[in-house]
């Protein structure tokens, strides 16, 4: 595994001509950022050994490398979702080559069902922490490098945090903050699902991040995420969704969470 990591980050390294430190998850909410990084070059998962490639409905996969604003940034478009039928370490594999590339900070973006009575359709929500969920732990087995049993007491950068709130109190933009429950899907919650899942804590549920994030921490990459909340999970709240629903949501806040991030970025 060390191996395969360490031949896919130098494929990708002969292929850079920048050595960006900054990595970018373009989860739902986020498409529109590629539109503002310039000095693109583009590398499709397919090309890139081990990669794994993705399937779901609006996700095409590639890496992306470039500037945003004035940052020498990396972006993946297309994430590996555990529903899709990858394994934990498939889904982080990418997470393990952006350390060995020199990524010290990873954004991620999402979108979720929100159990906040106080939440609305279109809402962002910084991830303050999470509450993983997943059947299977992406570093169960060997480890590979770092503790083996990681800290996870700051999953989500204070400091990015404390930044994207002030960036959105400039703006004049409304920020939900929040616990971000990771479940594997693919079905969306039954209500007492979402009853269960607000008593444990979360105010937001979705089927990603989770094991990105548990990999990023462990080789000590900084992590801020935001997520779009697309529909609701609170009692008397529960409609019928599906997944055109969730996108359509999505879109509609995607102007908002381009702006923070961009601007985060920037500052980070
Ligand atoms: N549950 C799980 N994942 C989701 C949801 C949800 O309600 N909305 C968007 N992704």
């Amino acid at each position: 595994m060390l191996e395969r990591i360490k031949e896919t980050a130098s494929f990708l390294k002969n292929k850079m001509h920048t050595a960006p430190e900054t990595a970018i998850i373009l989860g739902t909410g986020l498409g529109s950022l590629v539109g503002e990084i310039t000095g693109k070059y583009e590398i499709s998962y397919e090309e890139i050994p081990d990669f794994p490639v993705s399937t779901v409905e609006g996700h095409s996969g590639k890496l992306i490398f470039g500037k945003l604003g004035n940052k020498d940034i990396m972006a993946m478009q297309g994430r590996f979702h555990y529903y899709e039928g990858y394994s934990m370490k498939e889904v982080t594999f990418p997470v393990r080559v952006m350390k060995e590339l020199g990524i010290r900070t990873l954004f991620v973006s999402n979108a979720s069902g929100g159990m906040n009575p106080d939440f609305q359709i279109g809402d962002l929500m910084i991830i303050t922490d999470h509450i993983n969920q997943f059947p299977e732990h992406p570093l169960r087995g060997k480890n590979l490098y770092g503790d083996r049993f990681p800290d996870m007491s700051e999953a989500y950068s204070k400091e990015l945090i404390a930044k994207a709130k002030k960036i959105a109190r400039e703006k004049g933009i409304k920020l939900q903050e929040g616990v971000y429950v990771g479940v594997q899907g693919p079905t969306f919650e039954t209500p007492s699902e979402y009853k269960l899942f607000r008593i444990m804590g979360g105010d937001a549920v979705g089927m990603s991040t989770v094991p990105e994030v548990i990999v990023a921490n462990h080789c000590k990459i900084n992590v801020f995420g935001i997520s779009v909340i697309t529909d609701l999970g609170v009692e008397g709240k529960i409609v019928e969704v599906s997944h055109q629903d969730v996108q359509k949501a999505a879109n509609a806040a995607q102007p908002l969470m381009t702006d923070i991030m961009r601007e985060l970025i920037n500052r980070a």
